[in-house]
Order: C-alpha cells, then sequence, then structure tokens
C-alpha cells in the first residue's frame, strides 16, 4: 500500500460502555478490549504501519472508582507477561510512554526489561502509554531539559527530550466509541494528525476498521501549512 501512515496512534475507547451495554460489570468491557489490542497490533504491523502508540492509561484515569484501578493494573500485568516472548519472538520494539508513580512497581520493571530486550528492534515500535498524559510529557520534559543544563532548546533539541525522542511524529490517529477529541494524547506528536472516529466501541474494532482507517487517511490531502501545487 502506498502512502501509508508511519505512525498511528490510537485512543481505544468504550469497554465500559460495551460492557453496560451486555449488562456485563466494566471490566469485561477490559478484558476484552486487551484482546482486541493484542490482535490489533498484527493487524496495524501486516498493513505495514512501522509505530503504533497505544494510549491504555492516562494521568487522569486515577480519578476512576478504586476496584476499576485494581482491576486495570491487574489487568496491564496480565497481558504484559502473557505478550513478554511476543516481543521477542516477533521482533518488536517496546516503548514505554509516561511516568511511574503510582503505578505498580511490577508493571514498571517489567516496561523497563521489555524497553531494554527490544531496543535493537528497528522494523516495528509499539508505544504503550501507560500512566501517560500529553501535559504531563510536556512538563518532564522541560524538566529534563532544565537539569540538563543545555543550550536554550529549539524543536529537534526539544522534541529529542519527548518520551517519543526519535519517533516519527503521529501521521493518523484513531479513536474509536464516537468520542471525537484527543483527551491529552500525544498532544505535541500530533500537531498534524489526521483524525479519524470510529462510532464502535473498542471491544467490536476490527481489522476492518483498520483498511477503512489506512484508505482513509491514503485519501487525505496534507498540506503541513502550504499549499497544494
Ligand atoms: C477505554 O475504555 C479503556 C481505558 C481508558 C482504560 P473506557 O473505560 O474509557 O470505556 P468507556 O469510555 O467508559 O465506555
Ligand atoms: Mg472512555
Amino acid at each position: 500500500m502506498k502512502n501509508l501512515p508511519r505512525h498511528v496512534a490510537l485512543i481505544p475507547d468504550g469497554n465500559g460502555r460495551w460492557a453496560t451495554r451486555l449488562g456485563l460489570p466494566r471490566m469485561a468491557g477490559h478484558r476484552a478490549g486487551g484482546k482486541v489490542l493484542s490482535k490489533a497490533i498484527g493487524w496495524f504491523r501486516d498493513a505495514g504501519v512501522e509505530v503504533l502508540s497505544l494510549f491504555c492509561f492516562s494521568t487522569e484515569n486515577w480519578d476512576r472508582p478504586r476496584e476499576e484501578l485494581d482491576g486495570l493494573m491487574r489487568l496491564f500485568d496480565v497481558l504484559l507477561r502473557k505478550n513478554f516472548s511476543r516481543f521477542g519472538e516477533e521482533q518488536i520494539r517496546l516503548r514505554w510512554l509516561g511516568r511511574p508513580d503510582g503505578l505498580p512497581k511490577r508493571i514498571v520493571e517489567t516496561l523497563r526489561t521489555l524497553e531494554e530486550d527490544t531496543a535493537n528492534f528497528r522494523d516495528f515500535q509499539l508505544c504503550l502509554a501507560i500512566n501517560y498524559g500529553g501535559r504531563d510529557e510536556i512538563v518532564r520534559t522541560v524538566q529534563r531539559i532544565v537539569k540538563l543544563g543545555t543550550a536554550p532548546p529549539n524543536w529537534a533539541t526539544l522534541t529529542g527530550q519527548l518520551d517519543t525522542a526519535d519517533l516519527p511524529e503521529v501521521d493518523l490517529l484513531i479513536r474509536t466509541s464516537g468520542e471525537r477529541r484527543i483527551s491529552n494524547f500525544l498532544l505535541l506528536q500530533s500537531a498534524y494528525a489526521e483524525f479519524c472516529f470510529f462510532d464502535c466501541h473498542w471491544p467490536d474494532f476490527s481489522q476492518k476498521e483498520v483498511h477503512q482507517a489506512l484508505k482513509d487517511f491514503q485519501g487525505r490531502k496534507r498540506r503541513f501549512g502550504a499549499i497544494s501545487p
């Protein structure tokens, strides 16, 4: 396929509503969503996308009830462990976007180990945004630059300190469940992203929607502030 997005950012929204619609507890929606997430990694990779960023848990999600937070943390732990060997087998470079504070130690350790173990893979990169917020990333980046004490940053040196350092900017942002907003995901990286929204809840997302989103993207005229020739 020609003219594909290099970097796709995905906001898998609607797990809770999917469960509620079926008369199930919200966690059942998160578990179903987790299964689809695992499959979606392969769908995007097979389509030729180089970087996939998944918004798994935001710095604002801590405002949810304790029971759901505990369930989500357990689910992240289980999913990371279940997929642990997969990253090596499929040569997926894993990158974690976010801050450690508040996350269970085990999850932070698993994420850091996976980042180290997969650092040399080049073909496909998976960014897991867990305890990530765009504003929080900007603050952490500025703090890092101040601490380095180097010359005042320009755009290149500033982006070089973001969690996404060295990655291409987001070309396509996809969100499910009918919401049409960015919700503090990859704010700076999405400056020129194309947006694609689906009404289905995340657990109902399939390979069909992946192809629809990519086809939609291929039809967009990106001008980056310039005018068409
Ligand atoms: C997305 O589904 C998953 C996470 C944010 C962890 P939601 O939990 O936001 O589901 P809705 O939006 O309440 O339906
Ligand atoms: Mg939601």
